[in-house]
């Protein structure tokens, strides 16, 4: 049995306060993140830079000791490594070239993604020595419909009109570019559980742009794909399953043949989450990242508020997306104290 309360929990152990860890929690809020991130202008460039990945890893768990640490990179290694030109504009976020034909596919290829993701792969191996057996490593991947958003979107969309006229009109062809990624997932993922990591997260951040019949062809189903296949060649690997933004709609993410915990967005009430979804499967989240900007009473009243409903049961203490770039630093030592706190009532 692992050493990690993250694990533990996971694996169905009950602790008197849950596990904590928030997705980027590596990041522009953190000084000493600014001050390394200073050295690289190309953002991707940075991910490839192993010394560089581990530092800013470590930063949070130093900081705020963590249950679990996430390796820094990113989604759109993968798209990078299957031969799409990607970069990021300071200040506009990411860009791609853009997909616009079925025949583009062919220009991408799984067969260099090993030797090109391969700094990653060792990042994770040095972050795993670095760490404290007490924390978790999680690796992660954006899962295939978010990845094919930016690949034929070429970057972020309001609407997201070029991705789903494809989906909607090519299903066939649509089809082939989420299993090309389907597989480059998996090639991924399981790189990375070679490399250390004890958990994998699945980032399906835009699932909730597609109505419920096309996110479950485009969404869950890949996904749940993903799950089993990286299962196949590694039994014991959890998988968090996070489908931002789709509602009610998270009820058919109760997979347990697939995912071991599900990652809910702000959208989610967390009673509803407590009597729909908790029962079957261990949840994450819920917390508003911007209640982490306003901190005080605010945050204190809204965290209290979700570990009331949902620290009873299996639960890993997060937020509904990631922190942002202005956080301040101690409301996080704040919401940390708060969840260590935390004495549950009898509900
Ligand atoms: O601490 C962590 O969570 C690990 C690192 C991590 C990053 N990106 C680092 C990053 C993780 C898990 C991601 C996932 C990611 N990347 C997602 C899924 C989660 C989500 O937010 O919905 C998505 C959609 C991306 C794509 C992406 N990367 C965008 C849209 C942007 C620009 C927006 C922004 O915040 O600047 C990035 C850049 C990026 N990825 C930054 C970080 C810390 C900021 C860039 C910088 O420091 O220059």
């Amino acid at each position: 049995m692992s050493e990690s309360k993250f694990l533990k929990t996971v694996a169905g152990q009950r602790f008197a306060t849950p596990p904590i860890w928030l997705m980027r929690q590596a990041g522009r809020y953190l000084p000493e993140y600014r001050a390394v991130r200073a050295t690289t202008s190309s953002f991707l460039e940075f991910c490839y830079t192993p010394d560089k990945a581990v530092e800013v890893t470590l930063q949070p768990i130093r900081r705020y000791g963590f249950d679990a640490a996430i390796i820094f990179s990113d989604i759109l290694v993968v798209p990078d490594a299957l031969g799409q030109r990607t970069w990021f504009e300071q200040g506009e976020g990411p860009k791609l070239e853009a997909l616009t034909d079925p025949a583009d596919f062919g220009k991408l290829s799984r067969g260099r993604l090993p030797e090109k993701l391969a700094p990653v792969y060792e990042a994770i191996r040095l972050t795993r020595a670095a760490l404290p057996k007490e924390t978790a490593l999680l690796g992660f991947a954006g899962a295939p419909f978010t990845l094919a958003c930016y690949m034929i979107e070429g970057g972020s969309s309001k609407d997201f009109a070029k991705v789903k006229t494809w989906a909607y009109s090519h299903p066939e062809s649509f089809g082939l570019l989420i299993d090309l990624l389907v597989d480059a997932v998996v090639d991924h993922l399981s790189a990375q559980v070679d490399a250390g990591v004890d958990a994998v997260q699945l980032f399906d951040s835009w699932a909730g742009v597609l109505p419920e019949e096309q996110l479950f062809s485009w969404s869950l189903q890949p996904m749940v794909r993903i799950a089993h296949a990286l299962k196949a060649r590694h039994p014991k690997i959890p998988v968090i399953a996070f489908p931002r933004a789709v509602g009610p709609a998270a009820l058919m993410y109760r997979r347990p043949d697939a995912f071991d915990v599900l990652s809910i967005d702000t959208s989610l009430g967390a009673h509803w989450a407590s009597r729909e979804l908790q029962p079957q499967i261990c949840l994450q989240g819920n917390l508003d990242p911007i209640m982490l900007v306003a901190g005080g009473p605010a945050l204190e009243r809204e965290a209290t508020r979700i570990l009331d409903k949902l620290g009873h049961g299996s639960f890993v203490f997060n937020l509904g997306h990631g922190v942002v770039p202005q956080t301040p630093p101690d409301n996080v030592a704040r919401l940390v104290e708060i969840v260590r706190n935390w004495k549950p009532s009898a509900a």
